[in-house]
């Protein structure tokens, strides 16, 4: 066989021209010069060429593959060029370089993180959630039926019309994470001790103190003998850790229908130790959660014996904690993403 070498030969160089990547380079390389490239073909056709033909072919194809060469170390001589004139002139070490900013957990997950780890300290475990739930725990399963009055304060966004009849298919966004209680006690037995961190949503109008997605904390304890002592133990050592040794605490009754009996926490305002400032809005104390014992209702609804155990609950909202321990006023701060305000914390 004959080869148009005139042909190749321009082919090749054409290639060659176009060749701006030192992997292109390597291709043009394999295509000609590799083990099965285009010369060791026309030296293979050899053996078969004819006794006239062999020395004109060897010939040609000598000449090809140094020309082959030359233009692969011309190209090489270029790149290599390039590199040097870079580096040589094309930068200034002395430019200040760009500096990627890093930044940081929001001031949400900061205190979310912090109340998770003071009550891990205590022997508490943390577990999550989903923020879809269903009416029976986020409602029957925690003592609120569809008449109960309490109902009314928690308010809910459906996914669908709610079924009256199928209260296990009704689904919902939590408008708190007290059904996060149902969960861990469906599945496990006292004694137990959990931390349920998440996002809660209720359709509330937008303001500088409502948001209609906000976070909360739950605390669930549950064994044989808990008692309402354990519960201000408990919640006084939470609070003082993450305030300071020095404030107060005060138990006012409350009603929860989760939990009996029930009450709402505060604490001696920071700010002013307890005098009145306009953080406490003058009163001297500061409302931070809810608690109480575990209504036996809702042990009833997880199936646990009767009277058998009896647990403390609580709840707290994070994004207040949060307004209270800084002094912002606007809960819609947290979530515009205004780097000004998230890179004070
Ligand atoms: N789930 C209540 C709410 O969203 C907060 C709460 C209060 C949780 C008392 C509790 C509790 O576990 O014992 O307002």
């Amino acid at each position: 066989m004959m080869w148009n070498f005139q042909n190749i030969q321009e082919l090749a160089k054409k290639e060659a021209k176009a060749i701006t990547t030192e992997q292109e380079l390597e291709s043009f390389r394999i295509k000609y010069l590799g083990r099965k490239g285009l010369v060791s073909d026309i030296y293979a056709s050899l053996s078969t060429a004819s006794d006239e033909e062999k020395p004109v072919i060897g010939k040609h194809a000598n000449i090809l593959k140094s020309m082959l060469s030359q233009l692969m170390e011309e190209k090489k001589r270029i790149f290599l060029e390039k590199e040097e004139k870079f580096l040589r002139k094309d930068i200034d070490i002395t430019i200040p370089g760009v500096v990627n900013s890093i930044g940081h957990q929001h001031i949400l997950t900061q205190m979310i993180d912090t109340i998770c780890r003071l009550f891990e300290g205590l022997g508490f475990v943390v577990r999550e959630g989903p923020e879809i739930e269903t009416e029976t725990n986020n409602f029957e399963g925690l003592n609120i039926p569809e008449d109960h009055p309490a109902r009314d304060g928690f308010d809910t966004f459906y996914l669908d019309q709610p079924d009256p009849e199928n209260k296990e298919w009704n689904l919902l966004l939590r408008s708190h994470t007290s059904p996060g209680q149902i969960r861990i006690m469906k599945e496990h037995k006292p004694p137990l001790a959990v931390i349920i961190p998440g996002r809660v949503y209720r359709p509330d109008a937008v303001d500088a103190s409502h948001s209609s997605m906000f976070h909360q904390i739950e605390g669930l304890l549950v064994d044989e003998d808990v008692k309402f002592s354990d519960l201000k133990g408990l919640l006084t050592v939470f609070c003082q850790r993450l305030f300071g040794e020095n404030i107060k605490m005060r138990f006012r009754p409350h009603y929860f229908p989760f939990t009996e009996p029930s009450a709402e926490v505060d604490i001696s305002c920071y700010t002013c130790k307890g005098k009145g400032c306009s953080v406490c809005g003058q009163n001297g104390w500061l409302e931070i959660m809810g608690c109480g014992m575990v209504h036996p209702q809702v042990f009833k609804a997880v199936g646990y014996p009767n009277g058998k155990y009896t647990g403390l609950a609580f709840g707290l909202g994070v994004e207040r904690m949060v307004m209270r321990k800084y002094g912002i006023a606007d809960i819609r701060l947290f979530y515009e993403n205004d780097k000004r305000f998230l890179e004070q914390f």
